[in-house]
């Protein structure tokens, strides 16, 4: 049994850190996907303490394991619940209906079952690392149930939660068959957090209509003889760290080496994404192509890079399948020989290698249909110290609420962005620069440490 010593502890469903099994049998470790852990990570890199997480593998044994002062200690899934908990019950059934459902969820007893039992699992693992009177902080939508199982084990513990995709309408939410439940899981906490206050407002209710919470003070429901915060924290990036990578000369003479593989052509558009069927992808592809097709689109290049991911789960089969066949189609009527007018790269960069594409690119495109926030919005906007570039940002995304002085889209309307997207490639530069000014400003005074702090603050974690 590991010791109960951690004073800080954070839960998440994944490691910082991904196992790979190599061909040759040998494991390496690598850096997980995803928006969760690009927050995360820097804000942990300050505090000594423990993350409790998956490896990313079935059945993998692993020892816990210290990684930049972290203690990482691994819990294992087993295939079978690989697929019912992580690809079933979190990715089948929670991910789409947390999104608007924008493809439909599926609701499975079983996969319901797997959920319960890796919950308690994860309980059970954390119970044995934090030390007494620790503060754990429980992230995102696969661990629901952990708060409330957590504080049955571990009544000393103060815990915290945040979700960091959008928390979804009432309607929405009422119709999982264990909405009583996943309300309950979370109210073991003392702080449960979203995004925005949307999100606040629609727990709030949720915990009134279907449990005993009453409700307390603003922003606070009591439940069980206790009192449970709820607020609303917008996440961000390492902002400072991100602007300063992006001025070095060797991201600056990357980026302009990408724009002479490309040929250099007049605009660059691009696109960076988990490759989610709730980011838009096919949306921009769409826009882009009438563009192409109406002559409008000038002597312009596009790039969408796309991390892999969940790729068992059906709708992601299907989403890349259409993005890919959408790809050959744009290129087979528009490319030359030798100069593709799309590049799509199906694959995870290096962070610096990542930064030059930011700064090469003189339009980026975010189009999610839905999004809790989208960070790749605000990387963009980190990596030009320069003013250059025009963010195209969907309202969907909970970026838009900061990000006001971006093109606003509404990615379900087609003719909207692309008109959106052809006045960000014809933008006057005095415009794009106020513009970008404005943005930066708040990206850089709004980083990650400064949501870390107002998370643990109200958590009542003395810094
Ligand atoms: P999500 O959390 O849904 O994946 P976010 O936009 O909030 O969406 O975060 C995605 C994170 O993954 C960002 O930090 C982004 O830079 C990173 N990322 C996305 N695509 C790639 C890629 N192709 N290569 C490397 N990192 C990527
Ligand atoms: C989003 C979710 C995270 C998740 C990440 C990557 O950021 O909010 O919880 O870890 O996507 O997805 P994956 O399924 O690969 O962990």
């Amino acid at each position: 049994m590991a010791q109960q010593s951690a004073e800080f502890v954070v839960v998440a469903n994944r490691l910082p850190v991904d196992l790979e099994k190599l061909p040759d049998g040998t494991q390496r470790w690598k850096r997980s996907p995803g928006g969760l852990v690009t927050a995360l990570e820097p804000m942990l890199r300050s505090r000594e303490g423990a993350w409790v997480g998956w490896p990313g593998l079935a059945d993998a044994d692993a020892e816990p394991f210290v990684e930049d002062g972290l203690t990482l200690h691994p819990v294992r899934l087993s295939g079978q619940e690989v697929e019912d908990y992580y690809e079933g019950f979190s990715n089948g059934t929670l991910w789409p209906l947390y999104h608007d459902v924008v493809a439909p969820p599926a609701f499975h007893r079983h996969w319901w079952q797997a959920y319960v039992t890796v919950n308690k699992r994860f309980a059970q693992a954390v119970a044995e690392v934090a030390g007494q009177g620790a503060t754990v902080w429980i992230q995102d939508y696969q661990l629901q149930l952990l708060p409330a199982e957590l504080r049955a084990l571990r009544p000393d513990l103060r815990i915290g939660f945040f979700l960091h995709i959008p928390f979804p309408p009432t309607e929405l939410f009422q119709q999982l068959p264990w909405r009583k439940e996943i309300v309950e899981g979370l109210l073991g906490a003392d702080l449960v957090g979203f995004h925005t206050p949307g999100g606040v407002r629609n727990f709030r209710w949720l915990a009134t209509r279907f449990t005993d919470a009453t409700p307390g003070a603003r922003n606070e429901v009591n439940y069980g003889g206790r009192t449970v915060k709820l607020g609303a924290f917008p996440i961000s990036i390492d902002s400072a760290h991100l602007d300063e990578l992006s001025r070095t000369p060797e991201v600056q003479q990357r980026a302009k080496e990408i724009r002479n593989d490309l040929g250099n052509p007049e605009r660059v558009i691009l696109g960076v994404d988990r490759l989610d069927y709730t980011k838009g992808i096919d949306v921009r592809l769409r826009a882009f192509e009438e563009l192409l097709l109406e002559d409008r689109a000038g002597d312009t290049v596009m790039i969408q890079l796309a991390t892999p991911s969940r790729e068992r789960v059906e709708h992601y089969q299907t989403m890349r399948a259409g993005i890919e066949q959408s790809v050959g189609r744009i290129n087979g009527s528009y490319a030359r020989v030798g100069h593709p007018v799309l590049h799509y790269l199906h694959q995870s960069l290096p962070r610096d290698e990542l930064a030059a594409f930011f700064v090469a690119a003189d339009v980026m495109l975010v189009t999610p249909l839905r999004d809790g926030m989208n960070l790749v919005a605000k990387e963009y906007v980190a990596c030009r110290g320069d003013l250059g570039g025009v963010l195209v940002l969907s309202e969907f995304a909970g970026a838009a609420i900061e990000l006001k002085e971006s093109v606003l889209v509404n990615p379900h309307d087609t003719d909207g962005v692309k008109n959106a997207l052809h006045r960000a490639l014809t933008m006057p530069p005095e415009e794009s620069r106020k513009r970008m000014r404005s943005l930066r400003r708040q990206v850089l005074s709004h980083d990650v440490d400064r949501w870390a702090r107002s998370f643990l603050d109200a958590l009542g974690l003395p810094s």
